[in-house]
């Protein structure tokens, strides 16, 4: 594994790193691992969209109802800490980060996303993100809508029956309740529901690059990410 990848320092550029796909590929955990290696911020714009459908099942907004939504929002401030546990998402100044992850806003946060109201706020917070920095954000339109001159663009996926054990494996981890039947049909109906929306639908976009890492170690797949980072980069420089 190359450790120290000094092109970015030298080149003066700020790069957008776009990775979207399927639920429970391993989006974030690559994510992460790039951040890390490049020193860039990690978004995860879906937790933004999680942290909605928290506000709105606490508040009893009624998610049928987009103009009561779309109020809702005015209430809702979202933004991301760095802790000794990583990056935390604050929900209205509250760590949300644990409580976004339960099956009752597993079970909704795609209907919550339909909602072109909630989309347009979410998307100008998440642009505002790169306008200072260099970013890896993932997400289901981040290469498609958000950041479609990204510098580099990814679309993940991997078998159904494997993005279901190793969700359902983080949950226990985790200690967070569903059986592996209710994870495999949440990610089946997430992913049916978030391809056939009408509003920035979840698809490759022309110019990423598809990943199946059904058979890949997180190890392999790193490397190879990293490596067509780096290749991209320097063609563009
Ligand atoms: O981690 P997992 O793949 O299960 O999902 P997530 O990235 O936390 O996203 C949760 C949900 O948010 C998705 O199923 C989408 O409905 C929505 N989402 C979206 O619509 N657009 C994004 N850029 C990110 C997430």
């Amino acid at each position: 594994m190359i450790r120290s990848r000094f092109f970015f320092w030298s080149m003066n550029k700020r790069i957008v790193i776009a990775v979207d796909g399927h639920s429970a590929c391993g989006k974030s955990t690559v994510s992460k691992d790039v951040a890390k290696e490049l020193s860039l911020i990690y978004i995860d714009s879906g937790s933004m969209y999680r942290a909605v459908t928290l506000f709105c099942i606490r508040n009893d907004v009624n998610i049928e109802d987009h103009q009561q939504v779309a109020e809702a929002l005015e209430s809702i401030n979202i933004q991301f800490s760095k802790t000794e546990k990583g990056q935390t998402i604050l929900l209205n100044g509250e760590d949300v980060s644990d409580k976004i992850r339960t099956k009752e806003v597993n079970a909704l946060v795609s209907q919550v996303a339909k909602i072109s109201e909630v989309r347009s706020k979410l998307v100008e917070i998440q642009r505002s993100f790169a306008k200072t920095e260099s970013i890896i954000m993932d997400g289901r339109d981040i290469g498609t809508v958000v950041f479609p001159d990204a510098d580099v663009k990814f679309f993940l996926t991997a078998k159904l029956d494997i993005r279901t054990n190793r969700r359902y494996a983080e949950m226990q981890e985790k200690g967070i309740e569903g059986s592996l039947e209710f994870v495999q049909s949440n990610l089946q109906e997430r992913d049916y529901i978030d391809s056939n929306r009408k509003d920035s639908p979840l698809k490759q976009a022309d110019d990423a690059l598809l990943i199946d890492n059904s058979e890949l170690s997180q190890e392999d797949q790193l490397e190879y990410i990293l490596n067509i980072i780096e290749k991209q980069i320097r063609e563009d420089a």
